[in-house]
């Protein structure tokens, strides 16, 4: 091959010398051929490139009337890669190069500066770097220079203004920094100056007006800043000027009425600020106006146009316009198609003026104040096809004359106060596609004609009032993609039909009234990636079909009362999140659930599922939400979930699992929750919790755990709640807990600890929910510290073996609301401000006084060593008979609250001495994607935590996707112009 190009580069060169005489035309042809061996040409452009045939029919090339020279080379998107050669030089006559629109790489040659006959330069949209040459400074011919879209870097170099005849140039879409220079100015014939996209700085050159020829001007999406020259206002030719995106300030001069042939003025995305000055919106010509995400303000009720029918598109979205619309924006010439006003304070009713202008199509009065009914005329607007008013204040009822607009494709009502049915005649709407009228008072049935507008492909009527059945014709809705109508009072099946929605991606029916089972046409949902059913009364096993579903991904069909397998559910390999909490799903977990290796969130609690835990469950690495609690799982927990590091809630209380507490729980760095509580753990608890440095909640309370609490307990400086009553632990409790200062609520109740309450417990100053170490074997005094403890709402230190006097400071606890130190040796005077608690708080003491128990007279007590023994056996039988009344009727109160306990499903016995837990167990919040992070039950608040987090930084885990919520905003659709 190389031998080949040799020989022909021989036969050139040859040639070339043969037919030096002939004149400049080979020499062209020599060069050409050179230049073109840079390039890579997979298209084939170069084909007839041949030395044989006259350079002059040659594929782009355009020679001099006399074909005697190459004038022009136009090689544009012609799919080249590779560098442009610097012998381009050579072609001394050449007046247009146009390489544009091809792959090429490398730097643009300085050579070309050479060429003084160029007069058009095109390199644009390319892969060319580095900077623009100095030398274009010599190409004094040139009047169009256009190198956009390129990796080109540094400064517009000032020499540019040497380039006089220069009418076009571009320079957009590249890396440019620096400043524009001054020198532009000295382009007396520009007309076209594009400068957007790049990292220009600094303000805009007064100089520029003395581009008196200039038409279109483009420099958005740089960084200018500074005020806009007023004098750009004297640029009588303006056509365009597009200076959005930038951080320009100040008004806008109101010298720009001067720009009588301007069309499309874009200031989007400034800082400027004031008023829209009045003469400005006259401008005669203007078709685009776009002036949002500004600061501008004003009302622009009485804006006044005067005359000008040319205005298409009107953008003043997000500033802080005051005032309603521009009634006199709109006759019966007008021309006006798209306004958007969205994120203003506008306000007032739905303006009338408007309906007089038929040709709108795009009307957006989003996120403003506008109130009041929606008028029936609106059917005036024959042409609209979207219609955004949403995030207002309007009410009453949807006009049914909304059912003429017949070009309607999109429908926002979200985010008002609408009431009343939605109207039948919107089945007329043969082009509607997105009708969102979610978070309105709408009420009624959906009228059975909804389903006759075939070309939905989004539903949203989440949180309003709707009643009755879904429509049993819904699958007559072929294009449906989204239908949620989550959060209504809606009943009976889901019909049949919807089975043939079979483009539905998203379907959610939760918080409903739904009722029935899922009838076997789901199956042919096949692009179904999320199915919410939750908060309904679904029964019945699930649809073998439903296996057949293969693109879920969020399936929450939590709180039904659906049973049987929920192996139906496991068809999907992409399940991301499965929820199926509280109903009366049993058997075994299918180990399939482990061949989705995106789930992040499984939730199975409340159900009568049983058998063993998966060992599969090893590979879910990214789970990040275990919830198997309240089922009848049995086994150990195996070592294989260890894997799973990414775990931060791992709850499967009430169950029957067994073994020992595993230390490799320890490794599960971001464990924020560790329920092990109500099972049948038994053995230590293991130190290695104690690198859990995450956690903030850790139950293992009713298991059988024996051992001491492990020191390291005390390196849990995040934890807001430890429970660990009802077990068997022993020895004393370790001092370290006073490391655990985010503690707000600390259980330690029945177990057999020893020796004194440990001092440091008084520095855990955050404790408010409960300090329950009641019913141990706890010796020594009270320690005074326990009267920092200033948040504390109740503390029982019942049924231990406490000793000495309650101390007078333990009287500041002013929060508790609940106190217990019955059941001790404790003696001496109650802190006075102790008196509200009832006598219970303090009995079978050896020598408790003060109210609200018999007052402490000092000689009382010598007066007792006094007493006589046959005194002394008459108290004691008094007591002894009063004591045994009194427990009877305890007793018979006892077992009409305990029955009273068990009609409740849940019962909080977990704390003794008369310190109930207040809350019953709350229903959690089933909401889509749920908060349920924390239960209701627990006195464990999102917000506390927040409060009382450690530093870490902790990721949301709130993966609950914001589908449902459209945040509708409409880039304008305006291209840039230039
Ligand atoms: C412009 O960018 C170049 C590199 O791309 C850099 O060396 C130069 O300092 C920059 N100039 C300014 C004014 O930021
Ligand atoms: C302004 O910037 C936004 C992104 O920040 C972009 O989407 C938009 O297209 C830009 N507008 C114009 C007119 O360049
Ligand atoms: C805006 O101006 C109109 C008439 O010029 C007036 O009726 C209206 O009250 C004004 N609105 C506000 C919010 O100032």
């Amino acid at each position: 091959m190389g031998q080949m190009q040799n020989a022909i580069f021989l036969f050139i060169l040859l040639n070339y010398f043969l037919e030096a005489s002939l004149g400049a035309i080979s020499n062209d042809s020599f060069w050409l051929l050179k230049i073109q061996s840079e390039f890579n040409d997979p298209m084939g452009v170069f084909s007839n490139w041949s030395p044989r045939s006259n350079i002059c029919t040659w594929n782009g090339l355009e020679c001099s009337k006399d074909q005697t020279r190459v004038v022009g080379i136009n090689l544009s998107n012609s799919g080249l890669s590779g560098s442009i050669s610097p012998d381009i030089a050579h072609i001394v006559s050449l007046q247009k190069l146009d390489l544009s629109m091809n792959s090429l790489t490398g730097m643009i040659p300085p050579e070309l500066g050479n060429l003084e006959d160029l007069q058009e330069l095109l390199l644009f949209s390319n892969y060319l770097m580095g900077f623009i040459p100095v030398e274009f400074r010599f190409l004094k011919n040139l009047q169009v220079l256009r190198i956009g879209d390129n990796m080109l870097t540094g400064e517009i170099i000032k020499t540019i203004g040497e380039l006089t005849e220069l009418r076009v140039l571009g320079l957009a879409y590249c890396q440019f920094n620096g400043t524009i220079p001054s020198e532009i100015g000295k382009l007396k014939h520009l007309n076209s100056l594009n400068l957007q996209v790049n990292s220009l700085t600094g303000t805009i050159p007064q100089e520029i007006t003395s581009c008196e020829e200039l038409q279109d001007f483009a420099a958005s999406n740089n960084k200018l800043e500074g005020e806009l020259p007023s004098s750009l206002g004297k640029l009588q030719f303006l056509e365009i000027l597009n200076l959005a995106n930038n951080t320009l300030s100040g008004t806008i001069p109101s010298e720009f009425s001067q720009l009588s042939r301007l069309k499309y003025l874009n200031l989007l995305g400034n800082r400027l600020t004031g008023e829209i000055p009045l003469d400005v919106i006259q401008l005669p010509k203007l078709q685009n106006l776009d002036l949002s995400r500004n600061n501008l303000s004003g009302n622009i009720t009485s804006f006044n146009f005067n005359g000008n029918n040319d205005l298409e598109t009107l953008v003043l979205s997000d500033n802080s316009f005051t005032g309603g619309f521009p009634d006199q924006l709109c006759s019966r010439y007008s021309k006006l198609r798209h306004v958007f006003l969205s994120g203003n304070r506008l306000s007032g009713s739905f303006p009338l003026g408007l309906l007089n202008c038929p040709s709108l199509e795009v009307l957006d009065f989003s996120n403003n104040e506008f109130e009041n009914q929606l008028p029936s005329e609106i059917e005036n607007l024959k042409n609209l096809t979207d219609l955004l008013l949403n995030n207002n204040s309007f009410s009453g009822g949807l006009p049914p004359e909304i059912g003429n607009l017949s070009n309607l494709v999109s429908l926002y009502l979200f985010d008002n106060m609408i009431t009343g049915e939605i109207p039948t005649e919107i089945g007329k709407l043969q082009k509607l596609s997105i009708l969102y009228l979610y978070d309105n008072q709408m009420s009624g049935n959906i009228p059975l004609e909804l389903t006759n507008c075939s070309s939905l492909s989004e539903i949203d009527f989440f949180g309003n009032h709707f009643t009755g059945l879904i429509p049993a014709t819904i699958g007559k809705l072929k294009n449906l993609v989204f239908l949620q109508l989550r959060q209504n009072d809606l009943s009976g099946p889901v019909p049949l039909s919807l089975g043939y929605c079979k483009r539905l991606q998203t379907l959610s029916l939760g918080d409903n009234h739904l009722s029935g089972s899922l009838s076997k046409t789901f199956g042919y949902l096949s692009e179904l990636t999320l199915l919410s059913l939750y908060n309904n009364s679904f029964e019945g096993p699930l649809p073998e079909s439903l296996f057949l579903l293969k693109n879920l991904t969020i399936i929450n069909i939590s709180n039904n009362k659906f049973y049987g397998s929920i192996y139906p559910l496991l068809g999907s390999n992409l399940l991301s999140l499965l929820d199926v909490t509280n109903n009366s799903f049993s058997g075994p977990i299918p180990s399939e659930l482990a061949m989705s290796k995106n789930l992040m969130r499984i939730r199975l609690g409340h159900n009568h599922l049983n058998g063993t835990i998966p060992l599969q469950f090893g590979q879910l690495t990214n789970l990040n939400f275990l919830d198997f609690s309240s089922n009848g799982f049995t086994g150990e927990l195996p070592l294989e979930l260890s894997n799973c590091n990414k775990i931060s809630h791992f709850l499967v209380s009430n169950n029957q699992l067994s073994g020992t507490v595993p230390p490799w729980l320890g490794t599960l760095k971001e464990l924020g929750e560790l329920d092990l509580s109500h099972n049948n753990f038994s053995g230590p608890l293991p130190k290695e919790v104690g690198n859990c440095s995450r956690l903030l909640k850790l139950s293992v309370n009713q298991n059988r755990l024996s051992g001491g609490i492990p020191e390291e307990i005390g390196n849990l400086t995040c934890l807001n709640v430890l429970k660990l009553q009802r077990n068997n632990l022993s020895g004393a409790i370790p001092r370290t807990l006073g490391g655990c200062k985010k503690l707000f609520e600390l259980r330690l109740s029945e177990n057999r600890f020893t020796g004194p309450i440990p001092p440091e417990l008084g520095t855990l100053t955050e404790l408010q929910v409960i300090l329950d170490i009641s019913k141990n074997n706890l010796t020594g005094e009270i320690p005074f510290s326990l009267s920092n403890l200033v948040k504390l709402e109740r503390l029982n230190l019942s049924s231990n073996e406490l000793h000495g006097s309650v101390p007078e400071s333990l009287g500041r606890l002013t929060s508790l609301h609940a106190l217990n130190l019955s059941n001790n040796h404790l003696q001496g005077e109650i802190p006075s401000t102790f008196s509200r608690f009832k006598q219970n708080s303090f009995t079978e003491n050896d020598n408790l006084c003060g109210a609200p128990l018999k007052p402490c007279s000092e000689p009382n007590g010598e007066r007792k060593k006094q007493l006589s023994d046959t005194a002394a056996a008459g108290i004691v039988v008094a007591i002894v008979f009063t004591a045994t009344v009194i427990c009877l009727y305890l007793l018979y109160l006892m077992l009409r609250i305990w029955c009273k306990w068990k009609q409740a499903s849940i019962s909080d016995a977990e704390s003794g001495g008369g310190v109930g837990e207040m809350a019953g167990k709350q229903d959690e919040k089933w909401v889509y994607g749920d908060r349920g992070v924390i239960r209701s039950d627990e006195y464990w608040d999102l917000n506390k935590m927040r409060l009382l987090q450690c530093s870490h930084s902790r990721k949301d885990v709130s993966m609950t996707s914001c589908i449902f919520h459209h945040s509708m905003s409409r880039e304008n659709s305006m291209r840039s112009l230039v």
